[in-house]
């Protein structure tokens, strides 16, 4: 994970944690599985969680978990990437080395991509390349695909482009209403996050092991409710 400094701040004493900071834009579930996921975990520490919306729902989330919270509106700024740079020092000075884009409904400029490279990830509720941007589930569901799913992969320039990290198909059943389909779809995602997150703190403890150990990802419950396929290797 190249360009981030080490941990700085840990609530749990040593600073063995992988320090992770959360985009949101929104209800903030995905960031809610990961808090869930890794309270009082040595292994990450979601050291702060920032919004481009000053009222989503997100950031009381981080607030109830007593994380450090900081809203980044695109309003308060002469320009997009002024804007990216503000809260890519914020990400820093947080001791932040990984990026979790968790329903961050902004495209990041590249200069904040690349001075994080790697080093940021996005989870988006579709088989990527298929139904980037927004509105990917009724999309793909209007259309009458038999599967869609989720793709956890690195961020660059780019609208939902960018090595997968992992992918996992769902598939959509006979007679199956959109809400249902959606509902499916997002449990994968608040199992994925999390376990693609725990990754990357395994990955670092045995001191930069390649993102190809995302290879093996793939849970117990992931085997029995869906089927998953197409597991890349990031980089
Ligand atoms: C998720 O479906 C995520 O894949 C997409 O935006 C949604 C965010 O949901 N990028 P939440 O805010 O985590 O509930």
């Amino acid at each position: 994970m190249p360009n981030l400094p080490a941990g700085q701040s840990s609530r749990y004493g040593d600073s063995q944690a992988l320090s992770v900071v959360v985009l949101v834009s929104g209800t903030g579930t995905n960031l809610q599985a990961i808090l869930d996921r890794f309270r009082g975990s040595p292994e990450v520490e979601v050291v702060g969680v920032a919004s481009n919306k000053p009222d989503a729902p997100a950031l009381a989330r981080a607030k109830r978990e007593d994380v450090p919270t900081e809203t980044f509106a695109r309003t308060s700024y002469g320009s997009r990437a002024e804007r990216d740079e503000a809260m890519a020092q914020w990400i820093k000075a947080r001791g932040a080395q990984l990026v979790v884009l968790a329903g961050y409904m902004e495209i990041l400029s590249p200069r904040f991509v690349n001075q994080f490279q790697a080093s940021v990830i996005n989870i988006h509720p579709s088989l990527l390349p298929a139904f980037p941007g927004l509105n990917s589930i009724e999309r793909a569901y209007s259309e009458g695909v038999a599967e869609s799913g989720v793709t956890i992969h690195i961020v660059d320039e780019g609208v939902d482009t960018g090595p997968v990290i992992v992918q996992h198909a769902v598939r959509l059943r006979q007679g199956e209403g959109l809400h249902e389909f959606e509902r499916r779809i997002h449990e994968v995602e608040h199992e994925l996050l999390p376990a693609v997150v725990a990754r990357f703190a395994k990955g670092r403890q045995k001191a930069r092991k390649s993102p190809r150990n995302f290879a093996a990802l793939r849970t117990r419950k992931s085997r029995r409710s869906t089927r998953s396929r197409a597991i890349a290797s990031a980089r």
